[in-house]
């Protein structure tokens, strides 16, 4: 394993977490309904800067990829599901699919999308990971994939998937889960961009394909980010 992949095994990166997370959020949510819990990286605007990206391209892309209004789009790790209705409210109609493999989580964005009369958008139980060969047909397949924190959380379990880790197996099932010409558009706080492009192009058919900016900083003669968000074409 390269030292990109590997970062120390942290509570972060168990199932446990997430599960006693999003069902405290979820609790809050049925106290308070304008609770709807955390939002990773509101502090860098990277819900946004997805958002605005994906308004961007359809706009102005030309057909470069597959990215339209009513392109169908899937959130690995979606959590509470703010990413995809942010998006729906950026006026995307197609399909949106969130998975989680927690529990909580996925009855968590299924009630704020009820609550919030959001249509055409399903959250579907599935740890994506162990569930490679699902991804290899039409129907299981998506114009545009995102992930908010979740490689992130995932470079901090120690769950091994047929011996390799989930950072390892991630690029490997991910690009099977995007059509040709599709995107998969990444935010990463644990990855510098050289080791997200290094991670996510390595012995795949993903290219790297466009940066989202943000503010840097610079420290000991190097520019910096406090994350990154990069989307990858599938060639
Ligand atoms: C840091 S949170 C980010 C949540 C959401 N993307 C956001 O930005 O609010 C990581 C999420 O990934 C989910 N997750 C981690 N590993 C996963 C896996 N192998 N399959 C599906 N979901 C996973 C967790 O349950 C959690 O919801």
């Amino acid at each position: 394993m390269s030292d990109v992949e590997q970062l120390t095994s942290s509570k972060l990166g168990t199932k446990q977490y997430w599960d006693e997370f999003y069902n405290l959020e979820k609790n809050n949510y049925a106290e308070n309904p304008n609770d709807s819990g955390e939002c990773w990286f509101s502090d860098s605007g990277a819900e946004e800067k997805m958002v605005d990206f994906l308004v961007d391209e359809e706009e102005q892309g030309q057909g470069e990829s597959l990215i339209s209004l009513d392109c169908k789009m899937c959130d690995l790790g979606t959590g509470n599901g703010r990413l995809l209705f942010s998006i729906r409210e950026g006026g995307f109609t197609g399909h949106l699919t969130g998975l989680d493999y927690s529990q909580p989580a996925v009855e968590f964005s299924t009630k704020i999308a009820e609550q919030e009369e959001m249509e055409n958008i399903t959250f579907e139980h599935a740890d994506f990971l162990g569930d490679a060969a699902m991804w290899s047909t039409g129907n299981r397949q998506w114009d545009v994939v995102l992930d908010k924190g979740t490689l992130d959380a995932i470079a901090l379990s120690d769950i091994k998937y047929e011996g390799k880790t989930g950072v390892q197996t991630y690029p490997h099932v991910v690009q099977h889960m995007v059509k040709t010409r599709g995107v998969v558009l990444i935010t990463s706080c644990n990855f510098t961009s050289d080791e997200l492009v290094k991670i996510m192009t390595t012995d795949t058919c993903l290219k790297e394909w466009k940066h989202v900016k943000y503010p840097s900083f610079r420290f000991g003669g190097t520019d910096g980010s406090t994350v990154c968000t990069i989307a990858f074409k599938k060639e």
